[in-house]
């Protein structure tokens, strides 16, 4: 064990001491794939320990929820995938909490389980359901729980680093190799659900010229490929394929790539580390990490995170078919977005890029469609940020890379700066970080954002 999964697992045996004290205890996550799995990894582990609990799920966390809390008045609190960067209202409202969480921490509280404090990056090493996870082991025999904090952290693109799990998230995966085994493969989504060319034609991260939106153009290029059709002409999942056809497939896609002008860095994305999780049905969803994360998300950030919850929890059921309908919807709206931006362009500045989607993105998935933009299109020597309408002020999304990152920039520290001058509230990680921004003070924000990260940038 590592020093700092050491240091870790001892704060997760107080924090546990505190929790074993309480029959009934509020949950309070967030609502994407990490934010739900943390949910149901604590509500299992809470169920397993005859200790009661409510579910809430919020958006972001700020002082009007914690206000609200501190009226419910909950014995115990535990806030997961959440928390760390609100510590100063958690203490000013008197809330007695644990918090489990990985975002950067502003403050400190006692029963506070973060990376952050033990010398880990929260942006890449520990997710917040690993961390929950590592909580829940402190509980009880919680261990088959450790799919769950996977598909989390590949939920919060951890993988993205090293093209791979490292530190701390790969510990969990390699003391589990009998509930997730790693395999080398096709990084596109739809492995599991999907015929392979429609695997190839919704493929948007990364874009694929030539190929992706064009089924005659994916078809075609399968044929030649000489990928033969199953017995009863229907065509085949990835998963369906031999390995030899794998093979085949992969390095004419990788040729076609080449030959396309896709950029080095988006071609060496096409292959990469995927997670298989062993006790799901081959399949689904759930089999693969990354197609389950999704599907979390599909459901959370359309206000629907107990669906998702639900599925965590083992419903295969109506809860499951609701989350699928809401994939769709999901995806859809990915692809929209995506176009949204292609249409109507980002704007540069000399250490930013931005976009505005004023209403025609949902805030709540702003950031995955900038993320994308700029990962499968965009300029990858600056950040991007994308504004969306909210009802309070603006949504920002900001999103960087690790070369960015590795020279000085910092998104939660820039967007925190920032919102103490203006108003408004903002944090999370290095690499990708999120506010909101005051109406009436956009340009402001933009000016200012830019100074910040250029000053970070000299820096180093
Ligand atoms: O709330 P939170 O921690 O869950 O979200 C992390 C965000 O950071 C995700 O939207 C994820 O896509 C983004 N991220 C990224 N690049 C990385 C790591 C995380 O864009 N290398
Ligand atoms: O919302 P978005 O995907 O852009 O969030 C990126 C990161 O910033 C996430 O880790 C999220 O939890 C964090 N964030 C935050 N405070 C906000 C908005 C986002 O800490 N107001
Ligand atoms: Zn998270």
């Amino acid at each position: 064990m590592s020093e700092t999964m050491a240091m870790m697992a001892e704060r997760a045996r107080e924090c546990a001491e505190e929790i074993r004290k309480h029959d009934e205890i509020q949950l309070v996550s967030h609502i994407d794939a990490d934010g739900i799995t943390s949910a149901a990894i604590i509500a299992k582990t809470l169920e397993r320990a005859g200790i009661g609990y409510k579910m809430m799920f919020v958006k972001q966390l700020d002082e009007t929820i914690v206000e609200k809390l501190a009226d419910i008045n909950p014995k115990l609190t535990i806030f997961t995938d959440l928390g760390s960067g609100q510590l100063e209202h958690i203490t000013n409202y008197g809330l007695n909490a644990i918090v489990s969480d990985h975002h950067r921490p502003q403050g400190d509280t006692k029963f506070h389980l973060n990376p952050h404090l033990f010398g880990a990056n929260g942006s890449y090493e520990i997710s917040g359901s690993g961390t929950t996870f590592i909580l829940a082991t402190q509980l009880g025999d919680n261990r088959d729980l450790a799919d769950l904090a996977i598909v989390g952290c590949i939920g919060d693109m951890q993988y993205r680093k090293h093209g791979k799990l490292v530190s701390l998230n790969k510990m969990i995966l390699e003391a589990n190799p009998d509930i997730i085994s790693p395999k080398k493969d096709i990084s596109l989504f739809g492995k599991q659900t999907r015929p392979v060319y429609k695997m190839l034609q919704y493929s948007s991260d990364p874009f694929i010229p030539g190929l992706t939106g064009k089924e005659d153009a994916c078809i075609d290029f399968l044929s030649r490929v000489g990928l033969q059709f199953s017995n009863d002409e229907k065509w085949r999942r990835w998963i369906d394929l031999s390995e030899e056809e794998k093979v085949k497939v992969t390095s004419s896609l990788l040729q076609h790539s080449m030959q396309s002008g896709m950029s080095s860095y988006n071609i060496g994305r096409l292959v990469s580390e995927g997670y298989i999780l062993l006790a799901e049905k081959e399949g689904t969803e759930m089999r693969d990490a990354s197609e389950y994360s999704t599907l979390l998300n599909a459901t959370g950030r359309y206000m629907k995170a107990e669906i998702g919850m639900q599925v965590c929890m083992g419903d295969r059921g109506e809860a499951y078919r609701e989350a699928q309908d809401l994939l769709s919807n999901h995806r859809k709206n990915l692809v929209d977005g995506l176009n949204f931006v292609k249409d109507n362009g980002i704007i540069e500045l000399s250490h930013l890029q931005y976009f505005d989607a004023g209403n025609a993105i949902p805030e709540t998935i702003v950031g995955i469609v900038a993320g994308m933009s700029h990962s499968s299109a965009g300029n990858r020597k600056l950040p991007i940020l994308a504004f969306a309408d909210k009802e309070d002020g603006y949504k920002v999304s900001a999103r960087g890379t690790q070369e960015l990152v590795n020279r000085g920039l910092n998104l939660a520290d820039a967007l925190n700066i920032v919102c103490q001058e203006l108003g408004g509230a903002g944090g999370g990680h290095d690499i990708a970080a999120g506010a909101t921004v005051p109406f009436g003070k956009k340009e402001e924000f933009i000016q200012k954002l830019n100074s910040a990260i250029k000053a970070q940038l000299v820096k180093t």
